[in-house]
């Protein structure tokens, strides 16, 4: 298996900036080996993450916490090996960027051997230094708020975050930092859909939503669930789309239809 040549161009950062301009929805979903990221490439997936969620969906864990560096080079390598035209954007694992030296060091990494165009990592305010210094060197980044899975065990379990006024003021003002700190992307996962409706209108980088409503500037969501072969329950926020698909690649095209016209997520799929 190979992936053909594409004859478009790759997505960049700028692309993405110009598709929230132009109201055209981003679709992104996760992939963690080369085979995957070619159909996901092939049938016009924007941004193919591999995501920490590699260490539930892959390794079969209860949570993301242990996965390594180790593991995710391994990953993002073979899936890079997929990719001709869509972006490929890297989770930084737990605890791998506690420091501006050690997140330099582990998202070059993911850069140079990897072939990452972007890292993700989740936390608030208390990541700005972190941004900033990453934006810096040249590392584009998008940043994660709302659940975020890596601090699992210290918010108590995976709940939808930023039901309280206080929390969605909250979440809100550290969105508008990570931005004001260099942040590309902005990534909200498990919020109620209103409140991803006013950071997508008040951020000017692209906002994209999991379990987060329809009127973010984009989507995205673990693989495994759009096919329905992930253990356990699927997400409310989810959806498996093979079901009514005669292929993989025909769940794919059927996401990415779904998500570009506003059907996907419904509001069975969102959090008030
Ligand atoms: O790790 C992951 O796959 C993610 C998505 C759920 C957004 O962060």
């Amino acid at each position: 298996m190979s992936a053909q040549p594409s004859t478009q161009a790759r997505v960049t950062v700028n692309s993405l900036r110009d598709k929230k301009a132009a109201g055209d929805r981003i679709v992104c979903l996760t992939a963690y080996d080369a085979s995957f990221a070619s159909v996901l490439d092939a049938n016009d997936v924007d941004v193919v993450l591999v995501g920490d969620s590699l260490g539930m969906v892959i390794h079969g864990g209860d949570t993301t916490l242990p996965v390594t560096m180790d593991d995710m080079l391994y990953h993002a390598k073979a899936v890079n090996n997929g990719l001709s035209r869509a972006m490929l954007m890297v989770d930084m694992p737990f605890l791998s960027y506690t420091s501006v030296a050690m997140a330099l060091d582990n998202a070059g990494a993911l850069m140079k051997r990897a072939g990452a165009q972007m890292v993700k990592l989740e936390g608030g305010s208390d990541q700005c230094d972190i941004v900033s210094a990453l934006t810096a060197h040249g590392i584009p980044v998008c940043a994660h708020l709302g659940l975020q899975p890596q601090r699992v065990h210290k918010i108590g379990g995976y709940r939808v975050q930023g039901r309280e006024p206080s929390d969605a003021e909250h979440i809100l003002s550290e969105a508008q930092a990570l931005q004001q700190a260099g942040a590309d992307v902005m990534l909200l996962e498990c919020v109620p859909a209103a409140l991803a409706a006013k950071i997508t209108s008040e951020l000017t980088i692209p906002v994209i939503g999991i379990g987060a409503g329809n009127r973010c500037d984009g989507q995205i969501l673990v693989l495994y669930d759009v096919l329905g072969i992930s253990a356990g329950r699927i997400p409310k926020f989810s959806k498996n789309f093979l079901q009514d698909s005669g292929s993989i690649a025909d769940a794919i095209k059927a996401y990415t239809e779904a998500v570009r016209t506003g059907a996907f997520p419904a509001d069975t799929e969102t959090f008030t």
